[in-house]
């Protein structure tokens, strides 16, 4: 895959008197590596590069984003016609398997989706373990770890069922997401339907009661559908590197998995979502003055960022933040829902937009900034909101876990550092210190 890749050009490193030749590699979208794989041997010297700002960990083909031209495309289908044309189950499809499913391969994957709905009953015990008011995304990850205690064939041959094993971790972790919010409000839980679609029966298992029936709105269904589709994965973010990183060690899918979890929790990466609308929240408790935290993010002393802003590739609009800002306005139009959070944001986004400071350094809504409005619409409760960036971005993880394993170039993840710690010393016997070395 790689090989086809490298080029003929040379990058000359001159350091001292010696010139270091180090191929080329040119993506099949154009972009431009410089392969550093022999430069320690040859140069005993290492690249620095702290956030990997400047570093490509593997080759894939699953995503492609420009982020200087705001581009995003799956297996190399835009995801603005993903998001106009399928469900999410089809997206996954294509991002596990790399092709758009045909009717009858979408329709085995759907009753894949659906045979493996239920998770196991011992294992619905372990949410009364919890305390009340636990992080949802401590339990997600907490369960998903613990899927393996359930299916210890995983670590035999991974790849073996990997389709199946695909399907049913996208369908049990929807189960254990509206399982976990149903313990947490006590409600009684409502056990996925084999009639409803991925979206449809996860809506129903979050809102469905025995006193009130769900009634399933095919405006937020499809909604819904679009906005897992935008999340459904992003090349090497923190949490999929994590993914692959925990994956290198030959880790089985659902530690994997669970390690990627926690990394999108963060505030700097999946957990902004939530933090977006407790921020639009306090603007709005607050008398709505929304500048005061515009001049906070823009103050170098104050450690305040304006969330749902910036990213680290994208020096545009991130395409995914200006699609759902549509079904923003769609769905909430349709549902004569009026949010006065949308208006605060569209009004931050206005003045941001023009302010000097966001320009300069190329910070623009990204995929977090209105993505908690739609979820706030559908009555998903705002400590949930990282619960389905997870949802979405599942089956790109778990595409990115399954390519790392076939990858021929792949090893166990292990960056090098530079050492700047104390030089080598004599050992000082307790009774001997002084207390004062530094
Ligand atoms: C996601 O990687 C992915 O693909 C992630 C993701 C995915 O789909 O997986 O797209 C999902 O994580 C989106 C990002 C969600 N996070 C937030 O919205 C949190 C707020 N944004 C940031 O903290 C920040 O923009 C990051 C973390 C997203 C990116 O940070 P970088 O690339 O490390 O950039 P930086 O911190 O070096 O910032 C460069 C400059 C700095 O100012 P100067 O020191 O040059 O004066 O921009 C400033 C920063 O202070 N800056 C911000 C800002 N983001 C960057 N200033 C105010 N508000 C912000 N949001």
């Amino acid at each position: 895959m790689l090989d086809q890749y490298i080029q003929d050009k040379i990058a000359e490193l001159k350091i001292e008197d010696t010139v270091y030749k180090l191929p080329i590699i040119i993506g099949s979208e154009g972009e431009r590596a410089i392969d550093i794989r022999a430069l320690r041997s040859q140069s005993g010297h290492i690249t620095f590069d702290s956030g990997f700002m400047n570093t490509g960990s593997c080759s894939s083909d699953i995503t492609f984003l420009d982020g200087e031209k705001g581009i995003l495309s799956y297996r190399g289908y835009p995801v603005e016609d993903l998001a106009k044309h399928c469900t999410f189950a089809e997206v996954a499809y294509l991002l596990v398997h790399g092709s758009l499913p045909t009717i009858e391969e979408l329709k085995h994957f759907s009753e894949l989706l659906g045979r493996f709905a239920l998770i196991h009953e011992d294992m619905i015990h372990f949410f009364d373990g919890f305390p009340a008011g636990a992080p949802p995304m401590a339990i997600l990850s907490s369960m998903v770890n613990s899927l393996m205690t359930f299916y210890p064939e995983m670590t035999e041959n991974p790849l073996e069922n990997i389709d199946e094993n695909a399907a049913r971790l996208i369908s049990k972790v929807r189960t254990i997401a509206a399982f976990s919010f149903k313990k947490s409000i006590g409600h009684p839980l409502v056990y996925p339907r084999h009639d409803l679609s991925y979206c449809a029966n996860f809506l129903n298992m979050m809102f469905d009661s025995p006193v009130k029936p769900y009634e399933i709105n095919n405006i937020v269904v499809k909604a819904l559908n679009k906005v897992l589709i935008l999340h459904a994965d992003h090349e090497q973010n923190c949490s999929t590197s994590t993914v692959r990183l925990v994956g290198s060690a030959r880790v089985n899918l659902y530690a994997s998995i669970s390690a990627g979890i926690s990394a999108l929790w963060g505030p700097l990466h999946g957990g902004a979502n939530q933090a977006v609308v407790e921020m639009l929240e306090e603007i709005y408790n607050g008398g709505g003055d929304y500048k005061k935290f515009i001049a906070r993010a823009k103050d170098s002393d104050d450690p305040f960022r304006l969330v749902g802003f910036g990213h680290r590739v994208y020096k545009t609009y991130d395409p995914r933040s200006q699609v759902i800002k549509g079904i923003c306005d769609e769905m909430l139009d349709a549902l004569k829902v009026n949010d006065p959070l949308l208006d605060i944001a569209k009004e931050i986004e206005e003045v941001a937009l023009k302010d000097g400071y966001f320009i300069d350094r190329h910070l623009y809504p990204n995929v977090d900034f209105y993505s908690g409005i739609i979820y706030r619409a559908i009555g998903i409760p705002t400590n949930m909101f990282t619960v389905m960036f997870a949802l979405g971005r599942l089956p790109g993880w778990i595409s990115h876990w399954k390519e790392m394993w076939v990858d021929p170039n792949w090893r166990i993840g292990r960056p090098r550092q530079v050492y700047v710690g104390p030089k080598r010393r004599p050992f000082v016997p307790i009774h001997e210190r002084k207390g004062d070395e530094e």
